[in-house]
């Protein structure tokens, strides 16, 4: 699919103060000279903010990062998990087409998203809240077919249970991401055959963290998610992460492990005492082996 620039861009964009804030703790990450690792987040967070990203959004980024902007447009158009044409003001719709999804229903999802929102892909939705596109596979196969909605994603979908969601999210609610047939994360439809005992979550890791966050399809301005940005703050934490002044530190007796041992107490064997395994035996030549007995 070709990826270009939409024809109707903004005359400019900036960060909100909180995004600001946000974008500087990114750059803070890398070391002097590395600033430009921190490109996709800021696109990321710029696009949160706008929905899309635009070109003055992409160039303003490249600008924050010291890069020429023709990079930061390499990277916004070769990813599409970077919109650049307007979207849906409530939720874009990303729909996984490849092997694993298609044949366990994602044409029946895309036929939904045509009947819902738009006869194709990056239109918008006549009442401007819904988008779709198809995508290439998102990583969740196991749990095909799926889509990938704002920020997370919903998993062993039918027509019908994306048609509720969609409902659901017109309305001004987020239904719970992750599996929508019952199951709590990849295990075999007919439940799991290890790790059978009693669990305490009714969420998996992922949906939990998401339910918790609450920022699936918010336009992330910056007033109402937290910043979390917590390397940004180290001064209260023990030890000191610098790879330029870290020195790795001695148990101070305490044992390594679960032997009791540490390391100054473990026997050492001369390497001169150290027996050398016996001499391997010559290969049988292929077939002979159960010929010889
Ligand atoms: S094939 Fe759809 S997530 Fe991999």
């Amino acid at each position: 699919m070709l990826r270009r620039l939409h024809h109707e861009q903004p005359e400019s964009f900036a960060f909100t103060p909180a995004n600001m804030d946000w974008a500087e703790a990114q750059i803070s990450k890398y070391p002097e000279g590395r600033q430009a690792s921190a490109i996709i987040p800021l696109l990321w967070r710029a696009q949160e903010q706008e929905g899309w990203l635009s070109r003055p959004a992409i160039e303003y980024v490249a600008d924050m990062l010291g890069m020429a902007h023709i990079r930061a447009l390499e990277v916004a158009t070769f990813y599409f998990m970077f919109q650049l044409q307007p979207v849906g003001s409530v939720a874009h719709v990303q729909i996984c087409g490849t092997t694993s999804c298609m044949i366990c229903g994602a044409g029946e999802l895309m036929e939904v998203c045509k009947a819902k929102i738009a006869a194709k892909p990056h239109e918008v939705s006549a009442d401007g809240k819904f988008s779709w596109e198809e995508v290439e596979c998102l990583g969740a196969c196991s749990n095909a077919p799926m889509a990938q909605i704002g920020k997370d994603y919903y998993e062993d979908l039918t027509g019908e249970k994306l048609a509720e969601i969609l409902d659901a999210m017109a309305a001004g609610n987020v239904p719970a991401p992750g599996p929508q047939n019952g199951r709590f994360g990849s295990e075999p439809l007919g439940g799991p055959v290890v790790l059978t005992g009693d669990k305490d979550e009714t969420l998996n890791a992922s949906v939990a963290l998401a339910t918790e966050i609450g920022d699936t399809i918010k336009r992330i301005d910056g007033t109402e998610v937290p910043l979390r940005a917590p390397w940004r703050d180290r001064s209260n934490e023990k030890g000191d992460a610098s790879p330029n002044t870290h020195t790795p530190k001695l148990s101070e007796g305490a044992p390594a492990d679960e032997t009791g041992i540490d390391k100054r107490q473990a026997p050492v064997t001369p390497a001169a005492d150290v027996k050398s395994d016996p001499e391997p035996a010559e290969p049988k030549p292929l077939g002979k082996e159960n010929n010889d007995d």
